[in-house]
């Protein structure tokens, strides 16, 4: 395969393609909705009408708006149907041929929901059928591996990745084209690419959605990073409970491969890129780098000290280099435009765009790609459309490693270091919205919970500090703990932040702190009561998380 018959393969898909395209999402959010169903009826339709020379029906990844779904929309043109259900398909078909109205609703394509969208990592997602490898070579797919091996040496592509700002999204922001450097420059004929795609934390679904939508753009990013860095041989790491991705990416892989686009001699050159794909168990530990790359050697997922790193000592001792599945899904785009057009996108410390799982008390919910520096009102008023029923309290960014932030700091700019400053985190993008219902102690004890629950057990102060504290949280949300104890779960949080061995026990306690500095009082009322000091017993307060 060269760059021109990469590019014939692209002409011969778009002259496939009919003229009008019904695009259906089947990625997991609509799935659990019927959406397979849905996908059978319109096919079925179109057949009944005869219009499949004019009409085709493609099962796409996820359009973003998952609350709404399943949804489908017709290209050309601005029909974007909302909870479609399959008895709905026949009328849309209908309608497309211009007989009669559908039978269900349509979105307004310029609902607030999709303000503010700046769509890199998501572009193809819900545009494409993410197991058609014409599909995505049609949109310009392997344009930028070509590019990158027969255009720029693996200095260039560093610096390219360096010079586009990009931060790992995977929780820690760490620059990207910085890692990819410290890797290159090992000495070893064996490195290793691994893809992140563990995403444990509670309520995120943004890899899941990258994988299930557009496997190719991660598969690219991978062949990118191998030939830059000097790998050759790249794992992606799903968890077991992502079956949907696994299966579109074992598709990809196949693909790739019969293309001549991975395995030996990628696109004829002497660059060798093969993927395997390691399967997790589903385990929060698992997604930190060093107990992933136990994971994958077979062993137990339990991280160990750093230094050394991945990049100089990994996956079987050899230099690797592992990043967030949205941190890839980024490189081929920006392979392909410059890092100038990248860095152009964000703020000075924190460049591009960032995909957040919006959900939780919040109007409007799914998976939204904003620029970087908008505000989380932007997000949480504009277009998520605020609270249903009353008014926003306050929004967890960053899961059980993050915090919560309280309403009057909602003009906080979504970056790295402002996030930080008002006690929270990017993360690997959960956004998780609560009203004035919401008891700010229960949502620590609910993450708490899972920490305890998540800890591998290895270091004292996570594995008894998580359950020290969780106890502490339900004996105070049972109305019986004094101000003694409160402040013992102070002390704590911060033993456990300070002396943990790995980021889950170094960031477990900050729900408890971020809570605590925010809604002081929350704590404070549910202290015992004297009546309760004097050896009576007092009212305990139901738990509900
Ligand atoms: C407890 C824990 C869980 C983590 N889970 C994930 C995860 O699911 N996905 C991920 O990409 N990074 C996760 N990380 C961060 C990884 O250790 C690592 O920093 C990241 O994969 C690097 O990729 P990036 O530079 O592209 O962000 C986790 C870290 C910790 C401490
Ligand atoms: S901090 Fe917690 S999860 Fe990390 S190694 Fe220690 S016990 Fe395991
Ligand atoms: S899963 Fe269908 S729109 Fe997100």
């Amino acid at each position: 395969m060269d760059l021109t018959e990469l590019r014939e393969v692209a002409q011969a898909e778009k002259e496939r393609q009919g003229s009008i395209r019904v695009h259906c999402c089947t990625s997991t959010g609509c799935r659990a909705a019927s959406s397979m169903e849905v996908f059978r009826n319109l096919e079925a339709a179109v057949e009944e009408h005869q219009c499949g020379d004019r009409i085709e029906v493609v099962s796409v990844g996820c359009m973003g708006f998952c609350g709404q779904g399943p949804l489908v929309q017709v290209e050309p043109g601005e029909q974007l149907y909302e909870e479609v259900e399959p008895d709905d398909a026949g009328s849309i078909i209908s309608a497309t041929v211009g007989k009669g109205t559908a039978s269900t609703t349509q979105l307004d394509p310029h609902h607030p929901f999709f303000a503010y969208q700046t769509r890199v990592v998501r572009q193809n997602s819900g545009n494409i059928d993410p197991e058609s490898i014409e599909e995505y070579i049609a949109v310009g797919g392997y344009e930028s591996l070509y590019k990158a091996l027969y255009e720029m040496t693996p200095e260039a592509v560093v610096a390219e990745i360096s010079n586009s700002g990009l931060r790992g999204r995977g929780g820690g922001g760490y620059p990207t084209g910085l890692k990819w450097a410290t890797v290159a420059k090992m000495p070893g004929d064996q490195k290793y690419v691994i893809c992140n795609g563990d995403e444990g934390d509670p309520g995120a679904f943004m890899d899941r959605s990258v994988l299930e939508s557009d496997p190719h753009l991660v598969l690219e990013g991978m062949a990118i990073a191998g030939y830059a860095v000097g790998a050759n041989h790249g794992y992606i790491y799903v968890r077991a409970e992502y079956p949907l991705a696994i299966k579109r990416l074992q598709k990809a892989i196949q693909q790739a491969k019969k293309y001549g686009l991975m395995g030996s001699q990628v696109f004829d050159s002497p660059f060798d890129f093969r993927v395997d794909i390691r399967i997790g168990a589903g385990a929060f530990v698992c997604g930190e780098e060093t107990a992933l790359i136990q994971s994958i050697e077979g062993g137990r997922g339990n991280p160990v000290p750093r230094p050394p790193y991945p990049a100089e000592k990994g996956l079987y001792n050899s230099p690797t280099l592992i990043n967030n599945v949205e941190t890839l899904a980024n490189i081929a785009h920006i392979i392909r435009e410059g890092a100038d057009w990248y860095a152009s996108i964000g703020t000075e410390d924190s460049k591009g765009t960032k995909v957040f799982a919006l959900t939780g008390n919040i109007r409007n919910n799914g998976l939204i790609e904003v620029p970087m520096g908008i505000t989380l009102r932007q997000i949480v008023e504009d277009m998520g459309g605020g609270v249903p029923d009353g008014e926003v309290k306050a929004v967890q960014t960053g899961g059980p490693s993050g915090g919560c932030i309280p309403k009057q700091l909602l003009d906080t700019p979504v970056d790295y270091k402002s996030l930080r400053e008002v006690g929270s985190m990017m993360g690997s993008g959960g956004m998780v919205v609560m009203d004035q219902d919401t008891s700010m102690v229960e949502i620590a004890h609910f993450y708490m919970e899972f920490c305890r629950g998540e800890t591998c057990g290895k270091c004292v102060p996570c594995r008894t500090g998580t359950v020290q504290l969780y106890g502490l949280l339900t004996k105070l949300l049972k109305g019986q703990a004094t101000e003694a104890d409160l402040e013992q779960m102070k002390a704590l949080s911060y033993m456990v932040k300070d002396t943990s061995l790995c980021g889950l026990g170094q960031t477990a306690p900050n729900p408890v702190l971020s809570t605590l500095r925010y809604f002081p009082e929350e704590y404070t009322s549910l202290l015992v009561k004297p009546a309760y000091l004097n050896g009576k017993t007092a009212e305990p307060k139901p738990v509900s998380v």
